[in-house]
C-alpha cells in the first residue's frame, strides 16, 4: 500500500486558508487527495459526497463535521421546522470566511455532491437549507454586525438572526429593515423580500441593501450593488437561493427609538371579526397618512381549548399609545389578553418569537388578493372549513394570516433600479399566509391537502370576484407554489437571463437544488 505523500496533502491543507481558487485548480486538488486516499482504501468506491466531504475534512479540518459528533448535531438541533431538522446531511461545513465559501461550492462543482446553504434555518420545507446525503453550508460563523462611523450602513453576516442584529444596534439609537421575529435569518428573509415593522416608512428588507457580497458560481467573490451590476443587484432582490452565496448585507440604517406595539387576542366571533376586517381594510386606504401604522390579523384554531381564536398584532413605530391611525382596532372590546405596551424592537422580536415555537411539523402556503372585506370573510369561513376537518391532528395549530402590502411599501419597491417581485406602485393589496404546524408525520398528507385546498378554494373565490393577484411571497410559498413566474412574465424571464449570464451552467440550480428555483 503507498502511503499518502504528506508534502501534496499538507500543501493543499496550507493554500486552502489563504486564496481564492478557480475550477481547474480545485479540480487538480480533489483529485490529488482521490488519489492519495483512494490507495488507502482501494476497496470502497468513494461516492460523490464523500469525496467532497473527506476533501474538505482535509483542507477545512475545524470547518467540517460528521454526523453524530456535537457540532453536527447542535447545528442540525438549529431549525424551525421538524422536517428540515430531520434531514440528514453527509456532513456540514460551517466556513469562516468567503474564501472558504468559494472552496467548497468549487469543490461541489468538481465532485457533483450536491449541496445547500443555510442562514436562520427558518424555512419550513425539507431540503430548503440542509441537503439529505449532500453537503449542508451552515453560514453560522459568519456572524459580523459592524456599524459604520456615520450610522448609515451595518454591515451584517448572514450567520446572524435578527436579534443579534436589533440587539447591537439598539443601543445606538438605530435600526435596520429585517424581520419581525427574533430567530429568523437574515439570508433567508432578505433575499425573499423582507418584510419588517417599518416597511410602510422604507419598504421591504430587499429595498434597504446598499451592497451584497456575493460568492459567484466561477468561485469568486464580488461586490454587487446598483452601481456594480445593476442586473444582479436587481435580481437579488427577490430571487431567493437563485444568484449565488451571500457572505454580507451592507444594510441601510436608520434612526429608531421604541414601538408601541403588541398583540390583542379575542375569541372568535362574527361580529369581532367583522370589526377587526373592516379595520384592515381602512387602514389599507388610510396608510398613507400615518406610515408609521402595520397589522398582523391572524385567525387561528387553538387545540387545547377547542376555540376558535382572533389575533390582532398592532405595531406603530413610535412610542405613543394608541394613535389614531390604529383606533378602529383599539377600539374593538372584548379581548382576552392584550400585550399593548411601549417596548423596544428587541423585545417585541422576542414576544413574536415566543408564539412561534420551533419543533414541528410545518407548513408555510401564500396568496395575494385586492383589499376586500366580504372576500376576507369568506376566506376565514373557507379556512374553518377545513381546518374542522384535521383539528384532530395531535399538535395542530392552522393559522391564517391577513397582512397588507401597502402602496407606501410599493412605493419603495423601485428603489435603486427596484426589486423583482413586480409589485412597484401596486396595492393596497392583501397578503395571505396560511400557517399550520402539527405533531406527527402520520398526519402529513392530510394537514398538506387541507392547506393546499384552503389556498386553492381562496384564489377560487378571489377569481369568482374579480379580485385574484397573481404574487407569490416566497418567504411565505410552500414549494409546491410556483413563485418566479408570479413576478410578472417580463421579471420572470429578466431572472433567467440574469442567471443565464453570471451562472451559465446552472450551478445554484442543479447543484443545490432545494428551495424555489428559476
Ligand atoms: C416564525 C416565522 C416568522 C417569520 N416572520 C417573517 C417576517 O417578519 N417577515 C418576512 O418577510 N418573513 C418572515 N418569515 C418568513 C421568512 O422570511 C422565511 O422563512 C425565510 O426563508 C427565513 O430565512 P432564514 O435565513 O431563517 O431561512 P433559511 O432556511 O436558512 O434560508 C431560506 C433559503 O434562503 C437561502 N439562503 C439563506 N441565506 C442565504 C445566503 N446568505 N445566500 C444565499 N442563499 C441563502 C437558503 O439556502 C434557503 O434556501 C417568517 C418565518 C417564520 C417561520
Ligand atoms: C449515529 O448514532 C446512531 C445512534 O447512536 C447510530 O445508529 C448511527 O449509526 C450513528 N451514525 C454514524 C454515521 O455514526
Ligand atoms: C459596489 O461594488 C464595487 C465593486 O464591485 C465596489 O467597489 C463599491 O465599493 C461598491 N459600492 C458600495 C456602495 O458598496
Ligand atoms: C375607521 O373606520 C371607519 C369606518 O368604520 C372609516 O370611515 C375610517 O376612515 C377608519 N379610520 C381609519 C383611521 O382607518
Ligand atoms: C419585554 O420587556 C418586559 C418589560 O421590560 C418584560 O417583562 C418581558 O419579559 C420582555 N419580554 C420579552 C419577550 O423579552
Ligand atoms: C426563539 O424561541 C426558541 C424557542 O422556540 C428559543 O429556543 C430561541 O432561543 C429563541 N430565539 C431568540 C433569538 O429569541
Ligand atoms: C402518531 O400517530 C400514530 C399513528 O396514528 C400513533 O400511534 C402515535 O401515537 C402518534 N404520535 C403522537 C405523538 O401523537
Amino acid at each position: 500500500m503507498r502511503l499518502p505523500s504528506l508534502a501534496i496533502l499538507l500543501l493543499l491543507r496550507v493554500s486552502a486558508t489563504c486564496a481564492v481558487y478557480t475550477l481547474s485548480e480545485v479540480q487538480m486538488q480533489v483529485e490529488a487527495y482521490h488519489e492519495q486516499t483512494s490507495t488507502i482504501a482501494p476497496r470502497t468506491l468513494p461516492s460523490r459526497c464523500w469525496l467532497l466531504c473527506g476533501f474538505l475534512s482535509f483542507t477545512l479540518p475545524k470547518q467540517l463535521s460528521y454526523p453524530n459528533s456535537t457540532t453536527y448535531e447542535f447545528e442540525e438541533s438549529q431549525y424551525w421546522s421538524q422536517q428540515q431538522a430531520l434531514t440528514r446531511p453527509a456532513c456540514r461545513l460551517s466556513p469562516n470566511s468567503a474564501d472558504e465559501i468559494s472552496l467548497a461550492v468549487l469543490a461541489s462543482r468538481v465532485t457533483k455532491c450536491k449541496f445547500s446553504v443555510k442562514s436562520g434555518g427558518h424555512a419550513a420545507f425539507a431540503g430548503a437549507s440542509n441537503t439529505e446525503g449532500g453537503l449542508t453550508i451552515d453560514l453560522v460563523n459568519l456572524n459580523e454586525i459592524k456599524l459604520s462611523a456615520d450610522k448609515k450602513q451595518t454591515s451584517i453576516g448572514p450567520g446572524n438572526v435578527w436579534y443579534d442584529v436589533y440587539s447591537k444596534l439598539e443601543p445606538e439609537g438605530v435600526t435596520v429593515i429585517g424581520g419581525r421575529v427574533s430567530a429568523i435569518g437574515v439570508g433567508g428573509l432578505t433575499l425573499g423580500g423582507g418584510i419588517s415593522f417599518f416597511s410602510s416608512r422604507h419598504g421591504w428588507a430587499c429595498d434597504n441593501i446598499n451592497n451584497y457580497e456575493v460568492v459567484f458560481a466561477d468561485g469568486t467573490i464580488r461586490d454587487v450593488n446598483y452601481s456594480s451590476y445593476p442586473d444582479l443587484y436587481w435580481a437579488l432582490r427577490g430571487g431567493g437561493n437563485n444568484f449565488g452565496i451571500v457572505t454580507r448585507f451592507d444594510l441601510a440604517t436608520y434612526p429608531q427609538g421604541d414601538l408601541w406595539a403588541g398583540s390583542q387576542t379575542y375569541i372568535y366571533n362574527e361580529e369581532t371579526a367583522a370589526k377587526l376586517n373592516s379595520a384592515v381594510y381602512y387602514l389599507g386606504i388610510n396608510a398613507p397618512s400615518d406610515p408609521y401604522a402595520q397589522v398582523i390579523l391572524a385567525y387561528a384554531y387553538a387545540a387545547i381549548q377547542g376555540v376558535w381564536i382572533i389575533a390582532s398584532d398592532l405595531q406603530y413605530g413610535k412610542p405613543e399609545p394608541k394613535p389614531a391611525i390604529l383606533q378602529n382596532f383599539t377600539s374593538v372590546t372584548g379581548a382576552i389578553a392584550d400585550t399593548l405596551r411601549i417596548a423596544s424592537l428587541t423585545n417585541l422580536t422576542q414576544e413574536f418569537n415566543a408564539t412561534n415555537p420551533g419543533g414541528y411539523r410545518k407548513t408555510y402556503w401564500t396568496f395575494t388578493v385586492e383589499n376586500d372585506v366580504p372576500l376576507m370573510t369568506e376566506i376565514i369561513a373557507i379556512f374553518m372549513d377545513e381546518v374542522e376537518r384535521i383539528k384532530d391532528a395531535p399538535g395542530i395549530i392552522p393559522s391564517c394570516i391577513f397582512q397588507l402590502i401597502t402602496t407606501d411599501m410599493t412605493s419603495h419597491f423601485s428603489k435603486n433600479g427596484g426589486n423583482a417581485l413586480g409589485l412597484a406602485g401596486q396595492g393596497p393589496l392583501i397578503l395571505m399566509n396560511i400557517d399550520i404546524g402539527w405533531s406527527n408525520e402520520t398526519d402529513d398528507k392530510r394537514v398538506m391537502a387541507g392547506a393546499r385546498s384552503i389556498v386553492s378554494r381562496s384564489i377560487a373565490a378571489a377569481k369568482a370576484k374579480g379580485l385574484h393577484n397573481q404574487f407569490l411571497y416566497q418567504n411565505y410559498a410552500a414549494l409546491q407554489q410556483d413563485v418566479f413566474p408570479s413576478y410578472g412574465s417580463a421579471n420572470y424571464a429578466k431572472l433567467k437571463a440574469v442567471s443565464r449570464k453570471y451562472d451559465p451552467t446552472g450551478v445554484w440550480q442543479k447543484l443545490q437544488p432545494g428551495y424555489f428555483k428559476l
